[in-house]
Formats: structure tokens, C-alpha cells, sequence
């Protein structure tokens, strides 16, 4: 029968067995399982815990220096890495959705390795590998953007010569999340809603650039604060704002407009393997389409996503 308690003393013993004196490199990326796996490993080894955490640029409006942050003041030792600008010069004029995860997905590696390569003597690597990504080791879509990427379960890029430590892999969401909230981590944290490894990306359809990024942590801001201020959010498994690569045609005054169309999409699920679309409050779509519009530039038209998985995916790519 699980206990968060003992998992922690039980993990936490183990670990120090496993890793001694040696320095661990980890990849946190703001989600519940990296964090939970930081905190745990901090716990048992301290300083020795070198944390990595990468900015690609494609990641929520504020979000790097507000995680940072919070990681910061959680104790950890952790450098933030701002590629950004790398990451979306590698991904200029890419619009395949698998070209842009592989791309994603290489840099990260190599921003990584080039991190951890100035740790001196470092001997493992810590994963936030939880059960589900055990069992499930291939996803449909591709490689994730993470080094915890499914893809990564029990191999490594050649390059990166460490030993692994997973100690989330035998626990599910549930019991990770208990976990954290045993160690202190805060609520909200723990709370988050799954994010994708290659972030905003996959929901700007076609082509990226830094407008079509801003645009987008505009939009996405604007609906998930909305979730938050209307205690939507905790109701909701998944939310997030999809940038078309489409105008329509819109009207400003006596002016008409040629602009983009965001869709917003929510979900009820329980792994991601299946879901519903969230029947949203129509005063509520109605006030935070209203907000889009008049507070976004670029954004004349707002759409609401009614398709649930299967058939459709929960991204749109
Ligand atoms: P789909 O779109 O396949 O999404 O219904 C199911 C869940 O997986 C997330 N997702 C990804 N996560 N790398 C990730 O780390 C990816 O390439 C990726 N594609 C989808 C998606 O956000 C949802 O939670």
C-alpha cells in the first residue's frame, strides 16, 4: 500500500546508496514529474544536484523567469539556459509537425550536453521517468522535447555517457503528485496542467516565427488566467490556444480587417490517451473571447475546439 511518507524516506535512502559522493545533472522543465524528482534528489544529495532548466523559446508568456523562480526559492541548485533565440532560428520556415519535434528534440540535447559538459565529473543523470512512460516507451507523435522524452527510457544519446537515475519510475501521476505535495512543493505547482515538450510550437500550425510566438503567449495568457480568476482552471485536465494559418476577414470601426483565428481548446481526460472536450461557461468564452480580441493585435476571430480524442488528438500537431 503506497504512503507518500515512506516512498520518500524509502527513495531518498536509496538514492544517497546509489550516488554517493557523484554529481547528477537534471532536466527540469517546469512540469510536476522534473520537479518532483529535483526535490527528491535534493533531499538526498544536496548540492550535488546540478539542475538544468532550458528556455526554447517556446514556452508560456513569463514562464521561464516565473518557474525559475520558484525553483530558486525551492532550494534547488539550478542554472537557467535561455536558447531561445536558437531554437527558433533552427526552426525558421520548418511547418511539419515531426520536423519541428526532431528539431526541438536535438537542440535540446545539444544545449543540454553543452551544460552539462561544464559540470565537472558528473556521473548521472536523473530523469523525471514516471510509470506510465515505462510501459508506454513509444509515442505516436515523436520524440518529446525533453530529455525525459519516452524515447529516452532506458538508452541516452550516445554522447552523454552517464549513468541513470529514475526515481519516479515506478510511480503513477497520482502518487507523484502526492509525493511532492509530502516534500512542500506548492500546490499550484503540482497543479499544472501537462505542457508538451515542444511547447507552443505544435500549436502554431505550419511555420514559426517570433511574431506568430508572441501572438500566441498573448492569446494562451489571456485564456489560461481566465480558467484561473473563474476557478475554471482545476476543472479543466488541458487548456491551451492554437494559432491558424488563416485570415479572415473582420471589421474595426468603419475599417476592415484581414487577421489571424486563435482556437482555444479544453479538455477533460484522465492520461491523455483519451478525452472530452469541457463544456466552458458560454459567459465565460464569451468574456475571454472578447479579451483576445480587443487586447490582441493580429487576432480578429476566436473559435472554440468541440472535437474530443478519438478521433481527433488533443494537439493539433
Ligand atoms: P495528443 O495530441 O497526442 O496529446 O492527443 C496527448 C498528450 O500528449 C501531449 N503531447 C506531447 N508531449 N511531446 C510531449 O512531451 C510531444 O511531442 C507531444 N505531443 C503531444 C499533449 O500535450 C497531451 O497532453
Amino acid at each position: 500500500n503506497f504512503t507518500p511518507k515512506s516512498f520518500v524516506e524509502e527513495i531518498v535512502a536509496e538514492m544517497k546508496e546509489k550516488i554517493q559522493d557523484e554529481k547528477v545533472v537534471l532536466g527540469l522543465s517546469g512540469g510536476v514529474d522534473s520537479t518532483v524528482a529535483a526535490v527528491l534528489l535534493n533531499k538526498a544529495i544536496g548540492k550535488n544536484l546540478y539542475c538544468i532548466f532550458v528556455n526554447n523559446g517556446l514556452l508560456r508568456k513569463n514562464e521561464f523567469e516565473n518557474v525559475l523562480n520558484q525553483y530558486k526559492h525551492m532550494g534547488l541548485n539550478v542554472k537557467g539556459v535561455d536558447a531561445s533565440a536558437r531554437f527558433l532560428s533552427e526552426l525558421a520556415g520548418v511547418d511539419d509537425p515531426e520536423t519541428k519535434r526532431k528539431i526541438i528534440g536535438r537542440v535540446f540535447i545539444e544545449v543540454f550536453d553543452d551544460e552539462a559538459h561544464h559540470i565537472e565529473d558528473v556521473k548521472f543523470l536523473a530523469q523525471g521517468t514516471i510509470y506510465p512512460d515505462v510501459i508506454e516507451s513509444v509515442s505516436v507523435k515523436g520524440p518529446s522535447a525533453t530529455i525525459k522524452s519516452h524515447h529516452n527510457v532506458g538508452g541516452l544519446p550516445d554522447f552523454m555517457k552517464l549513468q541513470i537515475v529514475e526515481p519516479l519510475r515506478m510511480l503513477f501521476k497520482d502518487e507523484v503528485r502526492r509525493v511532492g505535495k509530502t516534500l512542500g512543493i506548492d500546490d499550484e505547482l503540482l497543479g499544472r496542467h501537462p505542457f508538451p515538450g515542444p511547447g507552443l510550437s505544435i500549436r502554431i500550425l505550419g511555420d514559426i516565427t517570433p511574431e506568430k510566438v508572441r501572438i500566441l503567449q498573448e492569446v494562451d495568457h489571456i485564456f489560461i488566467n481566465g480558467l484561473k480568476e473563474h476557478g475554471l482552471y482545476d476543472k479543466v485536465w488541458q487548456a491551451g490556444a492554437i494559432l491558424l494559418p488563416v485570415n479572415s476577414v473582420g471589421v474595426m470601426g468603419d475599417e476592415r480587417t484581414y487577421e489571424k483565428v486563435v482556437a482555444l481548446r479544453a479538455v477533460e481526460s484522465t492520461d491523455g490517451m483519451t478525452a472530452d472536450w469541457v463544456h466552458l461557461p458560454y459567459d465565460f468564452m464569451m468574456k475571454i473571447s472578447n479579451e483576445i480580441i480587443n487586447k490582441v493585435k493580429g487576432v480578429n476571430r476566436v473559435v472554440y475546439d468541440i472535437s474530443s480524442k478519438p478521433p481527433a488528438t488533443i494537439e493539433w500537431e
